[in-house]
């Protein structure tokens, strides 16, 4: 897509409303940070976005909290709320103007059109740490709201970009009062708008047309990285800004790797195909699987467990309900699948275990060798986002996944902890087991939690007789065109 000189694009942005991407009106942004400093309370609250990548060739992406408070998309940028006797003051710091740096990642905003296309008070970023250490050197509380677990390293050490610029805070300021919080703003992004929803069902329509394009072309003889590449020129194409999360394009034994995102082997007749893909659209990532037979029809094996997980969804949906226990969508996939293993032969008894240390002291459901993740999860300006799950029972405003699965690991056998107990089960179910092998299904939907019920987000194929259907047409040489209402909506709304 190619880029618009600003002046012109912000002439677009005030006809359209003084929306920022995605078009989440001005007001809702001010109306979210209204919020959050009614929940903080008087003091200091500093929420980073993201700096630029270490490298010019890496790709840049907004801090979700940021992006939810500001709409903000730059890198570089920072926001203040001072909050004195429940009266806020706001600031957005962000990188100014630098014709040398915009040689290297193309035009920015001047402050003015930050200031108005953001709808607060902008200042330059190089005065951010200087802004913090005067509020702080005035005695004010600061609470920096962000995220201060991330992944450990090889060092076991977890440090995020807020956990860095706190402690250099608290180092330079001794006696300060600075404090983290994770929640608050989880607790308010849990909740979706209606602007949100709108721009997630955006992303869930593309992301269904991907899958639709798959069904469509794909042939045996294709490598998993042609369905990834047809996935992603759908997800583009259609103006999703990127994939949500790595795409998972796994056949055959691929499909029993919960995150498998090599995407490199050639497919073949009779095998099945699982995609586990979410366009991001404006930020908001759609998520949705769909497990498929390349020869156009499933063999009987596949077939079994993908009624199977099918019929757990339905399940799991019927269980999701307003004033529900958060646990009950779960427990009902969970029943279904233990008692329909039971009945495969993979399993000894719906309550049945095995030894999950290798002592034989800890025993663990049998349930576990093939369904090892949750139900589901929130969707959002991430694709596992905060999610009404915050709150103690379902509620309205929810935006989420039901995603059952069953996969039958070919080395179960090494999977499990060597003990007596282990070898005579897997001995009992070794003739299932020989049945099943290599079989991965994960059928994986979105959903919107409303007083009306719930309501299905992401309408691709999803029956056995809808996904033969779709895999026994003819196959088509191109994918279907492009949906110019989604594009159109989107490029309006760019900085
Ligand atoms: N695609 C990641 C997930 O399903 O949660
Ligand atoms: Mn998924
Ligand atoms: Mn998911």
């Amino acid at each position: 897509m190619r880029r618009r000189a600003p002046v012109i694009v912000l002439g677009a942005l005030l006809l359209a409303g003084r929306s920022l991407p995605g078009q989440v009106p001005v007001a809702e942004y001010a109306a979210r940070r209204a919020a959050l400093g009614a929940m903080t309370g008087d003091g200091v609250t500093v929420v980073l976005g993201r700096g630029e990548p270490a490298h010019d060739f890496e790709t840049f992406s907004q801090s979700p909290d940021l992006r939810y408070l500001t709409g903000w998309t730059q890198p570089n940028a920072a926001l203040v709320l001072v909050r004195t006797n429940g009266a806020q003051r706001e600031l957005l710091f962000v990188a100014p103007r630098s014709a040398a740096e915009e040689v290297w990642t193309g035009p920015r905003p001047s402050l003015a059109d930050a200031a108005r296309m953001a709808g607060l008070p902008v200042r330059d970023v190089r005065e951010f740490t200087a802004t913090c250490d005067s509020l702080l050197a005035a005695g004010n509380a600061m609470r920096i709201v962000g995220e201060f677990r991330g992944a450990a390293t090889a060092a076991g050490e977890s440090v995020t970009n807020d956990r860095v610029f706190l402690d250099a805070l608290a180092q330079r300021h001794p006696g300060a009062r600075v404090s983290q919080d994770e929640r608050s703003l989880l607790l308010l992004r849990a909740r979706k708008s209606a602007a949100e929803i709108a721009l997630l069902r955006s992303a869930i329509a593309i992301t269904v047309q991907a899958h639709e394009d798959v069904m469509r072309m794909v042939t045996p003889g294709w490598n998993e990285f042609e369905v990834q590449a047809l996935v992603e020129y759908t997800f583009r194409r259609n103006g999703a800004e990127r994939p949500g999360f790595t795409s998972i394009t796994g056949s055959a034994d691929n499909t029993t790797t919960l995150h498998y995102w090599q995407n490199d082997r050639p497919m073949r007749d009779g095998e099945l195909l699982l995609m586990d893909i979410g366009a991001s659209y404006a930020g908001y990532s759609a998520d949705v699987t769909r497990t498929v037979p390349l020869s156009g029809r499933f063999t009987a094996p596949q077939r079994a467990i993908y009624e199977l997980v099918r019929r757990a969804q339905v399940a799991g949906e019927q269980a999701t309900k307003i004033g529900a226990p958060l646990n009950a969508p779960n427990e009902a996939a969970s029943e279904v699948l233990a008692r329909g293993l039971v009945s495969l032969g993979l399993m000894e008894s719906p309550t049945a275990t095995y030894d999950c240390d290798s002592t034989g002291q800890r025993t663990c459901r049998q349930l576990g060798l093939y369904y090892m993740h949750g139900l589901g999860h929130g969707i959002g300006l991430e694709v596992h986002d905060p999610d009404i799950a915050y709150f103690s029972t379902w509620s309205e405003g929810s935006v989420m996944t039901i995603e059952p699965g069953i996969y039958v690991r070919r080395n179960l056998a090494e999977v499990l902890p060597d003990t007596p107990r282990n070898r005579a089960l897997l001995a009992r179910l070794q003739p299932a087991l020989a049945t099943y092998a290599g079989i991965g299904v994960r059928i994986e939907d979105d959903y919107l939690l409303t007083a009306a019920g719930l309501e299905w987000l992401s309408k691709a194929p999803r029956e056995v007789a809808e996904v033969e259907a779709a895999m026994q047409a003819p196959r088509a040489s191109a994918p279907r065109p492009r949906d110019p209402a989604l594009v159109e909506r989107y490029r309006r709304a760019l900085p």
